[in-house]
């Protein structure tokens, strides 16, 4: 499903199960702690081990990835990822740093935010938004849909720029139809903003399960963003 939301140059792996046989390097049960529950444990292994699928697909041979400042993943010198997991889902993602400047991916259960969390996630101008989406498209919870897409936006942001980032930081547009999205980050970003201000990504919605993906370019000669194929949920 998330090969279907990146470009070729970012490598994806996932999964819709715990994966037994995955383990995980002494390190990084060093870093996950004994006291963890169980769900974590089991989250926390096979989304490495998707991750050291994908690094595979580049071309980098296993090692740890361990969390970093405020929890980011610590990737290989040369690479940029990004790690996810949901209820029956665990996915990561990772391209060459000579491409993708910073990516980002996020899932969520496909089902409406708790009522209280819209108003905490979203600007004003987004729930008209929202509002006009779920009237026309309503196979879709845009809400947590948003969600999503603003979770991505910050796993990009977090390691270029190095602070947090408010859900009411930034505004998020769909484009229903082509299965893309724009964030623009509003406030927040300071006078000398460390890290775009633009984002663009894609999304896409199964029964069970949202998942939105930002990609930055390296540079003038980076990826484009592909054609984007219809999405309907
Ligand atoms: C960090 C955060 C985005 C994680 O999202 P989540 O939906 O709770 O959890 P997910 O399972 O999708 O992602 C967890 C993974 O995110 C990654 N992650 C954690 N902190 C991160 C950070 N600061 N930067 C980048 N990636 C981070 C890790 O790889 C983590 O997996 P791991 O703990 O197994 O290593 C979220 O908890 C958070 O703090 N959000 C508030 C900030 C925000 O989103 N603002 C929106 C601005 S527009």
């Amino acid at each position: 499903m998330l090969e279907l939301i990146l470009p070729a140059v970012v490598a994806c792996a996932e999964s819709f199960a715990d994966v037994p046989e995955s383990t995980l390097f002494p390190e990084e049960s060093e870093a996950l702690g004994p006291a963890r529950h169980e769900g974590r444990r089991r989250e926390f292994t096979t989304v490495r081990h998707c991750a050291r699928r994908a690094l595979a697909d580049i071309g980098v041979p296993p090692v740890p990835v361990l969390p970093g400042e405020r929890g980011a993943p610590v990737w290989p010198p040369g690479v940029v990822g990004s790690m996810t997991h949901s209820a029956g889902y665990r996915a990561a993602a990772v391209a060459r740093s000579v491409h993708v400047r910073a990516l980002g991916i996020d899932a969520e259960p496909h089902a409406a935010l708790p009522g209280e969390t819209l108003g905490a996630v979203t600007r004003p101008e987004e729930r008209e938004r929202l509002a006009a989406l779920a009237a026309d498209f309503p196979r879709v919870h845009w809400d947590r849909l948003l969600f999503c897409a603003k979770e991505a936006v910050y796993k990009a942001w977090f390691p270029m720029a190095g602070r947090r980032l408010g859900f009411r930081d930034a505004s998020v547009t769909f484009d229903p139809a082509g299965g893309t999205f724009r964030a623009e980050i509003v406030e927040g970003a300071g006078e000398e903003p460390p890290a775009p201000l633009v984002y663009e990504g894609r999304w896409t919605a199964g029964p069970e399960l949202l998942l939105a993906a930002v990609v930055v370019p390296a540079g003038p000669a980076g990826i484009r963003p592909e054609p984007a194929a219809p999405r309907t949920g």
